[in-house]
């Protein structure tokens, strides 16, 4: 497809990946994903910001052929993971008098991951101006939103503010433009999985670029928006501490007396009026998980027992939690185990980085009584008080 124009000497160089299934072998796209690069065209000198994934050379080249640049003198590098900074090599053997332009962090990430040689760097402070001719590039640091080299790009005259991953979605379309009704999912779920160990670092680096005027936000993933203030809200509500009244029940079960314990749990939750979302961890697409943990209060893994401690599926989910760093406020754990064991300690060695307070859990041995329901309608009845308090 041919490349598109943002504004007036602004292109928009949108490397679709309709097909990607999982990124950094880990993470599901279920609508693909896409790498975004922007091509500025001053009276003086051209700028790329940012390029793409490696595996994506060809449609990459062809999209920077279509846009009939004959020059390209500043390479802007927001950040250093290789699906946005991947081609630079390339592009500098295209370009030989291009230089990237960047942070020192960075700088040293793109010398060690890409082997781009120092000479061919010019290094930017925080705040600091290039220009272009009639347009001119400001760069503002804003770290950790992944990774601690990341900024972004504002582009004074034309108001735009190029953003790589903070602000992004997985979601391969061909709009330009979101559609704010499809993107949220989307940008929800890349926030979930990518930015939410961040929350503390995001909400500083939103005050930050809201000090500036910008019309139009332009990710590196996902499509671009041109109300600002429809993503910037969404983040600054997924940041706060608000939590929503919701228990996230993700389980596995081997031979069915965990999941009998689910299910009446989760019925009972339901009785009650209180909104719960089993997640069967052997099927579930672990992304709806991630989105689901940005606003949940309360947490109850199920587990069968393991060779005396929890199942590896329940490990994986618990080892995410620890890592993502939700809100969740309440945890606790059911299960069903045949000869004893350690599923309680595991859970907890697991879950170091959370502040959140462990119920009694409910672990009982073999097939569920009456006695075992009746210890799950006491956990139900504790989060609904603790619910209360919320
Ligand atoms: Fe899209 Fe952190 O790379």
């Amino acid at each position: 497809m041919s490349p598109w124009k943002i504004k007036e000497d602004i292109i928009f160089i949108g490397v679709r990946h309709w097909d990607r299934r999982l990124f950094d072998e880990l993470i599901p796209l279920p609508d693909g994903t896409s790498y975004n690069s922007y091509l500025v065209l001053g009276t003086e000198k051209v700028a790329l910001i940012d390029t793409a994934d490696p595996s994506r050379r060809e449609e990459f080249f062809r999209q920077l052929e279509q846009t009939g640049a004959k020059r390209i003198d500043y390479v802007i590098s927001n950040h250093a993971e290789q699906d946005h900074s991947g081609l630079i090599p390339d592009v500098l053997e295209a370009f030989p008098e291009a230089k990237v332009v960047t942070n020192e962090k960075n700088k040293g990430f793109l010398m060690d991951l890409l082997r781009i040689p120092g000479d061919r760097f010019m290094v930017v402070a925080d705040g600091e101006e290039i220009s272009l001719g009639e347009k001119t590039l400001k760069f503002i640091f804003t770290p950790w939103v992944h990774w601690p080299e990341t900024m972004v790009t504002y582009l004074k005259e034309d108001k735009i503010l190029f953003t790589c991953d903070f602000f992004g979605s997985h979601l391969a379309t061909s709009d330009l433009f979101a559609d704010e009704g499809t993107v949220y999912e989307s940008a929800k779920r890349y926030y979930a999985e990518i930015m939410m160990p961040f929350r503390g670092v995001i909400a500083r680096n939103i005050e930050k670029i809201r000090a500036y005027d910008f019309d139009i936000i332009a990710p590196s993933h996902g499509p671009l928006y041109k109300n600002p203030e429809f993503i910037i809200k969404a983040y600054e509500d997924w940041i706060s501490d608000r939590v929503e009244k919701v228990v996230l029940v993700p389980y596995v079960s081997m031979h069915g007396s965990t999941r009998v314990m689910v299910e009446y749990f989760v019925g009972y939750l339901m009785g009650k009026g209180v909104k719960v979302i089993p997640f069967n961890l052997a099927v579930t697409d672990i992304g709806k998980l991630a989105i689901e943990l940005v606003d949940a209060a309360a947490v109850v893994l199920g587990s069968p027992t393991v060779l005396t401690g929890l199942h590896p599926s329940a490990v994986y989910a618990l080892y995410l939690l620890n890592a993502l760093r939700p809100k969740t406020r309440f945890l606790s754990i059911i299960g069903s185990y045949g000869w004893g064991g350690k599923a309680v300690d595991v859970a907890k060695s697991l879950l170091g980085n959370l502040k959140a307070e462990l119920l009694e859990p409910v672990l009982i041995k073999g097939y569920p009584t009456e006695e075992a329901f009746g210890k799950l309608k006491k956990l139900a009845d504790n989060i609904i008080s603790r619910f209360d308090t919320l």
